[in-house]
């Protein structure tokens, strides 16, 4: 007996690597996406809205998409269109988005779409954490109802801003501190492993082949700057929506992460690994991924989509 969907809200900056996630996770078996939230990291929030609604569009789904904020909590938005082109989405012409965006802001929508929810909603952010952050300021009720937090952000290790902060909670890293401090359950999928998941060669040629599907990836593929063709293109953001539907292909560890709000280093994710300075933890991380298998696995669920 085919088990229960998990009900999720992916709030996201399509963003190349952000679009691969949003495909296998709107096609996903095991996934039941409610509401598409976006917000300004990558490219400005307009653009993350617009690329959204094309992909929902390509992929002809009904599921509802949301726009929510423009800039960072504090400090003034910073975005990586080095990485994925002007657009957000360079390399491949989408049709006109045939889907609309809702006329609410993502966090009404977040908060509508939770409280109305029958069962705990995953919120599986892959952006920066502002509206996620302001979902809990605003209506901290919501709280109740959420299962547990799968974001792929922060890192262990190096940074890919400054030395040690990961993108997402470089961008805004005092709503970064708002959530890690909001008391939810987090499973944080951090750069340090991401980055060692990588389609190779290899991969990218069999994608290709997938129909329109590959036609669109390979196309992207070629104009994203999240690593290389010759040493493989770093998958972020769907290792959190593997997590979610084969979490067996990740080592974790339970820990207690902060935040750096300012400085050389702010928005790094610092985890007292050894629990020497906290007694009780805020998170669990990802040491590791099978990456063999997640190759296999993005590979299996691209082909699926066709
Ligand atoms: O650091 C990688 C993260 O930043 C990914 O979510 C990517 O889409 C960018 O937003
Ligand atoms: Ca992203």
């Amino acid at each position: 007996m085919l088990k229960e969907k998990r009900p999720i809200i992916i709030d996201t900056d399509p963003g190349i690597d952000d679009a691969v996630a949003l495909s296998i996770a709107l096609n996903h078996p095991k996934l039941d996406v409610k509401l598409l939230t976006t917000v300004a990291g990558n490219v400005n929030a307009h653009k993350t809205t617009e690329n959204t609604l094309k992909l929902v569009s390509f992929f002809d789904k009904q599921v509802p998409v949301a726009k929510g904020c423009d800039k960072p909590l504090l400090i003034q938005l910073e975005d990586s269109a080095d990485i994925h082109g002007e657009s957000g989405m360079d390399g491949y012409d989408f049709p006109e988005a045939i889907a609309k965006a809702l006329d609410v802001h993502a966090v009404e929508a977040m908060k509508d779409c939770i409280l109305k929810s029958t069962e705990p909603i995953t919120l599986v952010p892959i952006a920066a954490l502002t509206n996620i952050a302001l979902l809990f300021s605003m209506y901290p009720e919501t709280k109740q109802n959420i299962k547990e937090i799968v974001m792929m952000g922060g890192s262990l290790a190096r940074g890919n801003t400054n030395t040690s902060a990961e993108f997402n909670t470089y961008v805004d890293p005092h709503a970064a501190q708002i959530v890690f401090q909001s008391g939810v359950p987090i499973v944080m999928v951090g750069l340090d492993v991401t980055s060692t998941a990588v389609l190779t060669k290899n991969e990218i040629e069999k994608i290709k082949e997938f129909g329109e599907v590959g036609n669109m990836f390979y196309s992207l593929f070629q104009h994203y700057r999240g690593g290389s063709l010759q040493t493989g293109l770093k998958m972020h953001d769907v290792c959190a929506i593997a997590y979610l539907t084969d979490p067996e292909l990740f080592t974790v560890q339970e820990t207690f992460i902060e935040i750096a709000l300012d400085g050389p280093a702010a928005g790094a994710t610092v985890a007292d690994l050894k629990m020497k300075y906290h007694d009780t933890t805020n998170a669990v991380v990802c040491l590791d991924i099978d990456i063999p298998a997640f190759q296999q696995w993005v590979v299996l669920n691209l082909e699926k989509i066709n």
